[in-house]
């Protein structure tokens, strides 16, 4: 793979000239913010509010796959059925990495069951039958796509972690969203 051009903002390795006696000194100060030192420039608190609403869009979506898995029924039912199911635990896991990104840095996950799908940016819908269902998790996951992608523009490369974080999450649903498409391509029958 070519290396990735440089872009005009990137310091070159010459201009890295906080010496290693003051980054020591630094990480001494402040040191209940645990893994957020000083160089952390990115808006934190803003930072965790994203991930909380990423959070609460990842577990409105487990819930949707979970409902959808178990009244799946008709012809196809099975095979959708088991891309159900498996989309729901990937979810799931996107779900418990964004929390402990958010417990990192010094925020808490926001698991309110009240307000989850207010903050979710993804729907809860139930789906008439199977071919709905498989339409209405696509449509979340482009939704889910759309924003996450705001949500990486936002952090760019002041928060590197929360960035690599979202671009795998990202991937992931760019993954879903596509066997989503592949499903209702080829669909027949209810
Ligand atoms: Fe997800
Ligand atoms: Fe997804």
């Amino acid at each position: 793979m070519p290396a990735k051009p440089m872009r005009q903002n990137d310091a070159p390795a010459s201009a890295f000239v906080t010496d290693l006696a003051t980054i020591r000194a630094r990480a001494r100060q402040h040191i209940e913010d645990g893994a957020i030192t000083a160089s952390y420039t990115a808006d934190r608190s803003a930072v965790i509010k994203l991930l909380n609403e990423a959070l609460a869009t990842e577990i409105v979506c487990v819930l949707r796959y979970k409902r959808h898995y178990f009244m799946a029924s008709g012809l196809m039912a099975e095979a959708v059925k088991a891309e159900f199911l498996e989309h729901a635990n990937q979810e799931q896991a996107h779900a418990d990495r964004i929390a402990e990104r958010i417990v990192q840095l010094g925020g808490e996950p926001d698991l309110n069951p009240d307000v989850l799908s207010k903050h979710a940016h993804a729907e809860y819908v139930e789906g008439r039958d199977l071919r709905d269902m498989v339409k209405e998790d696509l449509i979340a996951e482009r939704i889910a796509i759309d924003s996450y992608r705001e949500i990486i523009r936002f952090v760019g490369d002041r928060d590197t972690t929360t960035q690599r974080l979202m671009e795998d999450i990202l991937a992931q649903e760019e993954e879903h969203a596509d066997e989503l498409a592949d499903l209702l391509d080829g669909w027949t029958g209810q």
